[in-house]
Formats: C-alpha cells, sequence, structure tokens
C-alpha cells in the first residue's frame, strides 16, 4: 500500500478556497483529507463536495458527542454528504454508537448509499496521564481506559478508532485485524509537539500498527510543507 493511502492530511484552516488549493497541492502525497470542526463551521458541507470533485476522500472529524438520537440523526446527514469516514465519541456510550450505526445502516439501504466508516474517538492524543488523572478524575491509566472504549466501540459494530500510537497494542488485544486505528499525534522527529502529548513519529506509528496516520501541523506548519510531507511519506515507505 503506497503512503498516500496510509496518510490524511488534516485542513485545519477556516477559508474554503484555501482548503482546496490545499488538496491540489498535496493531493500526490495524500487520497485522504480531514475537514474537521474550524473548516467546516467556516465552510458548511460544500467544501466536502468539491474535495470530491477532486477525486479525493474526506474524513469528517466533527467528533459528534450528544445523546443517542441526537448523533444518530446527525450522522444519517452526515451519510448523505458521502463521505468515506466520520467520528463520534466513544465516551457517549454504547447505545450513542450502537443507534448510530443503525441509523446510517438503515439509510444507505433506503437511499442506496456508500456506507461511510464509522470512526470512535477514545482519549483525546493531547490529553496527558497527568491531566487525565488530575483534572478529569480517573483513577485509571489512559492505555486501559482506550482499550476499554476501544472493545465498547468494536462490540457496538463501529469500523474503528481515533487513538494514540501509545495505545495501539492494547487495542489489537480486544478488536480483530480489520478494526480501523486511525493515529493522530504524529511528530516527526523534526517537528515540535504543539499541544500534543501522546505523540509518535510516522515510522513508530507504522511499527506499531497503525493503519492511518493524520498529520496537520508537521506540514502545514512548517517553512516548507512539500518538503515536510515528502518526508514523512519516505518514512512511512521505509517503515511499511
Ligand atoms: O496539527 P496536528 O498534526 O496535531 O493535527 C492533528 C489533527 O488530528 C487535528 O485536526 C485534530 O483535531 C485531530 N485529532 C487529534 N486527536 C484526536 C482526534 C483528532 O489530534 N484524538
Amino acid at each position: 500500500m503506497p503512503a498516500r493511502d496510509r496518510l490524511i492530511l488534516a485542513l485545519d484552516v477556516n477559508d474554503a478556497d484555501y482548503a482546496l488549493e490545499l488538496v491540489d497541492r498535496f493531493g500526490q502525497w495524500v487520497n485522504t483529507f480531514k475537514v474537521g470542526l474550524e473548516l467546516f463551521v467556516s465552510s458548511g458541507p460544500e467544501v466536502i463536495e468539491k474535495i470530491h470533485q477532486k477525486g479525493k476522500k474526506v474524513f469528517l472529524d466533527l467528533k459528534l458527542h450528544d445523546i443517542p438520537n441526537t448523533v444518530a440523526r446527525t450522522a444519517q446527514m452526515i451519510t448523505r454528504m458521502q463521505v468515506d469516514m466520520f467520528n463520534i465519541h466513544a465516551s457517549g456510550g454504547m447505545e450513542m454508537m450502537k443507534k448510530t450505526r443503525e441509523a446510517v445502516v438503515e439509510l444507505c439501504l433506503k437511499e442506496n448509499l456508500k456506507r461511510p466508516k464509522i470512526i470512535a474517538v477514545t482519549v483525546l492524543t493531547s490529553i496527558s496521564q497527568e491531566e487525565f488523572k488530575k483534572e478529569m478524575g480517573f483513577q485509571h491509566s489512559i492505555k486501559t481506559h482506550v482499550k476499554h472504549l476501544a472493545s465498547m466501540a468494536y462490540k457496538a459494530g463501529l469500523d474503528g478508532v481515533v487513538a494514540s500510537g501509545h495505545e495501539i497494542q492494547a487495542i489489537r488485544g480486544v478488536t480483530d485485524g480489520n478494526f480501523i486505528i486511525i493515529t493522530p499525534g504524529i511528530r516527526p522527529s523534526w517537528a515540535p509537539p504543539d499541544d500534543q502529548k501522546r505523540t509518535m513519529t510516522p515510522k513508530e506509528a507504522i511499527h506499531s500498527g497503525a493503519n492511518y496516520l493524520v498529520v496537520g501541523r508537521s506540514v502545514l506548519r512548517q517553512p516548507e510543507p512539500e518538503k515536510a510531507i515528502e518526508l514523512i511519506s519516505l518514512e512511512i515507505v521505509t517503515a511499511l
């Protein structure tokens, strides 16, 4: 599998024209582009349609977290946008995840749509073990928590999770080989961590078994973004 099928570029910008320019600039290294809250709130669903027109896939990263009925119905609206994948928070609970999956499957059958992959967010890569215990009040480790949430997502019939590279092995222990693991918090040795705490290099994440790596600032905030993505792609290919 070429590196471009493993890399997801986060379009963390607030201007649709600029986002589409980035799709053109980085399309040779990336097949899936991530539309997050900033771009979606500023530009709306049209930007997704335009990325699709360029022949690229979209991961809609809105991290839905609400009561089962609200998330399931919102997921149906997302399904009509025909994104390749979207995500919901596993901590929204089993019922929320199951209802969302059911609602998406039902709509796809009814309207003959391609079913998007439904991905569960576990514990954000920006949270450190210390914050997790002291601020959020959990007594167990992040790894134990992520493993539990991933196991719930798997049992709910979701397609995969977003998790840091540090928890991949634990997740693989409670899911099967088809379960997708998307890893953000990717930082090559030459890039600063920014607000991310549980980071890994591209090579480490691939060696740990991540299916997709999400990269944002370590490409877009570099003085030479094309050079940065080329180095990351090379690191992935070498690690595969
Ligand atoms: O710039 P950076 O590479 O840190 O960007 C990571 C991207 O992945 C951001 O768009 C962020 O919203 C997203 N993300 C994350 N941690 C998660 C889920 C998504 O950093 N658990």
